[in-house]
């Protein structure tokens, strides 16, 4: 399957990690909101909201040094939401010294546009 496109490429530093070495869920799940809206935004330019995670499950530890990407796709537009499906992969270097790719997660953001009000408004303007 397509994997979508890159919306965030970063790597993690001493302060994204806990004592063992290994990075907050936390700090992906801020950067995971951030790819995702930057997917969003290609369908609006109104303000957006995050309205829900689905299903966030860390199948994998990130290291201190790892290179982690944030891959998207759009699911689902609709009246006042937009529904995107992130990937995320970690890049390191494997003990022989190859370059290797684990999955870390993936999850299905939905963003809502909202008026100055912050209620639902419709991602086109009428
Ligand atoms: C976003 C907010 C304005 C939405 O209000 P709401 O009463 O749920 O709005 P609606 O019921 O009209 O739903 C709006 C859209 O979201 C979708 N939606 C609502 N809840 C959803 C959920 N749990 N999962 C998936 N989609 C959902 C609806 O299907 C609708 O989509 P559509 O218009 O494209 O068909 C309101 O919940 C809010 O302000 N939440 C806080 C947002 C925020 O601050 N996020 C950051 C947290 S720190």
């Amino acid at each position: 399957m397509d994997p979508g496109d890159i919306a965030i490429r970063t790597v993690m530093h001493p302060k994204d990690t806990n004592p063992m070495g290994t990075v907050f869920g936390g700090v992906i799940l801020a950067q995971l909101d951030m790819a995702g809206a930057v997917e969003a935004r290609k369908h609006t330019s109104r303000r957006l909201v995050t309205k829900a995670m689905h299903e966030v499950d860390f199948v994998a530890p990130v290291h201190l040094g790892d290179t982690v990407t944030f891959f998207t796709r759009t699911l689902r537009k609709g009246r006042t939401s937009v529904t995107v499906e992130v990937e995320v992969d970690a890049q390191r270097t494997g003990p022989r010294g190859k370059r290797e790719s684990v999955h870390v997660t993936s999850a299905t953001v939905v963003y809502v546009a909202v008026d100055e009000n912050g209620n639902p408004t419709p991602l086109d303007p009428a």
